[in-house]
This record gives C-alpha cells, structure tokens and sequence, in this order.
C-alpha cells in the first residue's frame, strides 16, 4: 500500500518535474575532458573515481611512493619505492561508470529527474580521484588539474542542491558472497557501536534520530527507519550492512574512503555519503548490470523519499549558462 501510494506520488511528480526540467548539458574540466559532470535535478549526486579509461601518454602511470620518516612521499623519481607501505593501486573499477549512467536513467525514469553525476573518465593508473592529493596524483600537473576539477564538480553539484542530499561513491570489489558493500564511515559494525557524528551520514543520522543510537542503528542496517540495505534486500539483492547481513563478520569490507569522508556531511553540510562497493558476480554481464541498476535506481529512490522528502529531494534547475535556457 505504502509502495502504490509511494508510487503514484513519484509518478505525479514526474509529470510535473519533466514539464519544467529541460536536459542539462554536461560540463568537462577542459578540452581533454578528464572530468565529466552531467548536472542532474534530484538531490543525489553519483560520482565514479575508478571507472575511467583514458590513459593520454602526458600523464605517467602512478607508481609506489617512498617510506620517508614514517610517512609516503608520493612522487615520481622520489628515490628507493616502498611498493608495500606505499603502494598505488591502479587497477580500474571496471563497470562503475556503466552503471552509474544506468542507475541515473532508472531514477529519471522513476522520479522524472536525473541525480548529478561525476565521472572521473581517467583512468585509475593516471588518477585515483579516491586519494589525497599526492598519493592520487603523484604531482603531476595535469594529474592534479584534473583531481581538483573533480571535487570542484561534487562540490558546485552539492551547492545546486542547497539542501540535504546524498552522495554514492561507485566501487567495485571482488569479495566472496555477491554482496554490496555499504560504506557508512562506520568500522564498528561488528561490535556493534553506533554513533552518527563519526560517521559520513551525520546530517541524516540528526535528522532522523537524535541522538537516539538504536535509532541510527535502524537507520544503518535495518527497518523502519529504513536502511538503504533494507531497500536493497527488498530488490533480492545481498548487501552489507542490511536486515540480511547486519555484519560483515570476517569477510573483508570497505567502511570508509577518502571522497565519501571528505564530501558527505562528517565534516558538516546537509549532503551524506555512502560508498557503494559493487561485487563482480553483479558486475559480470550486461543484462545482470542492468538489472542491478534498475534495482539500485528503485533502492534509492525509496530511500531518498523517506529520508530526503522534507528538504529538495528535487531541487530546481539553476542556469548557469544562457544557452541552457535557449529552447
Ligand atoms: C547475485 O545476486 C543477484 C541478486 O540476487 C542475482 O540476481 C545473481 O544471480 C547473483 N549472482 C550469482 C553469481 O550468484
């Protein structure tokens, strides 16, 4: 009952929205379009670090750093590398750009609005646009041009949004047990400890509980208020944290990553960031990428209508630029 009258009212929404909403032009860090931004109306914002695949000669591949007085220096030529301590993980999360796009089609679709999108269309030999800044882009120029476009980009999408919001940082893992990873910024699932002020959905975890812990805990992986991994579980698929799995037990897991800590709302504003790790038994063909987008796009949306509804979980298309109004 719930769902239909969720529904309808989503539907209803459509109808309005697609009236007013003309399609967005994406914009690029520049000419070589390391960056890409596709400005969106929903107050949801996807950004892909690891799913791009340009390798331009002019920007030399990444590699280890030096272990210099206990700490990484991450530069070319840098002296002896410490491939262990300062290791450069180039390997591309393959498929993420993919199903980005797609699960930004299906929230269209269902919400008569696309969420922001950021793409780092570099590849991740290049550019990890999920490091600080060295480590990320080992000081090359072109390399570091790039990384500070990409913030610059979640940051100008979140300023769009003016309000509460919510960030996926897309990954991929190849962890047993077809499961979604949810990274909250909380790496006490297992004990059991739940705080929302250390954790990357602060603003929602106020919002909707306080300071009531059992609460937020509900809000993290379980139901009413629902989780995002409930929504998830509701679509048939495994995720980690959910009413399914409330723990990740021994298995690996990834709580935490540099954008979803530095853009979602643990460092203050209303936007929450959630890292979304995608497993390979998902990522493997076409048709299950699909299905996993369609359901991610429906997970969401749910979730964005429980949580995000009181402020803009559409937020009204600001120009920027004359043409976008030139019918
Ligand atoms: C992984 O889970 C999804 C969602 O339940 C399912 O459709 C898919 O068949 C599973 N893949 C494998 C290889 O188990």
């Amino acid at each position: 009952m719930k769902h239909v009258s969720l529904l309808v009212s989503a539907m209803v929404l459509a109808g309005v929205v697609l009236a007013v909403t003309a399609r967005r032009r994406p914009c690029y860090d520049s000419r070589r379009r390391y960056i890409k931004w596709v400005p969106g109306c929903l107050s949801v914002i996807i950004t892909t670090p690891h799913g791009g695949h340009l390798k331009p000669a002019s920007i030399p591949d990444r590699e280890a750093g030096c272990y210099v007085n206990g700490a990484c220096v991450f530069e070319h030529g840098c002296g002896v590398q410490d491939p262990v301590k300062c290791r450069a993980k180039g390997k591309e999360d393959r498929f993420t750009a993919e199903i980005a796009t797609n699960i930004a089609r299906n929230l269209k679709r269902l919400t008569g609005c696309s969420p922001h999108l950021v793409y780092n269309q570099l590849h991740r030999s290049k550019l990890d646009a999920n490091r600080e800044v060295n480590e990320a882009t080992l000081n090359v120029q072109e390399a570091m041009d790039a990384y500070y476009k990409f913030s610059a980009f979640i940051r100008a999408a979140q300023k769009e949004i003016c309000g509460p919001g919510l960030l996926l940082d897309l990954h991929a893992q190849a962890h047993p047990g077809n499961r979604t990873e949810l990274g909250y910024g909380i790496d006490t699932l297992n004990s059991g400890v739940f705080s929302a002020r250390h954790s990357n959905v602060r603003a929602l975890g106020r919002r909707v509980c306080g300071r009531n812990r059992a609460c937020f805990e509900k809000l993290v992986r379980g139901h009413c208020p629902n989780s995002l991994g409930y929504y998830l579980n509701a679509e048939q698929y495994r995720a980690v944290p959910s009413p399914g799995l409330p723990t990740p037990g021994d298995n690996p897991y990834y709580a935490d990553g540099y954008n979803v800590r530095t853009h979602g709302s643990l460092k203050g504003g209303l936007v929450d960031s959630i890292l979304m790790d995608i497993p390979a038994e998902v990522r493997s063909s076409v048709g299950s990428r699909r299905r996993f987008a369609a359901a991610v796009a429906r997970a969401v949306s749910r979730y964005i209508s429980d949580h995000y509804s009181r402020g803009p979980w559409r937020h009204p298309v600001r120009p920027r630029r004359r043409r976008y109004h030139r019918h």
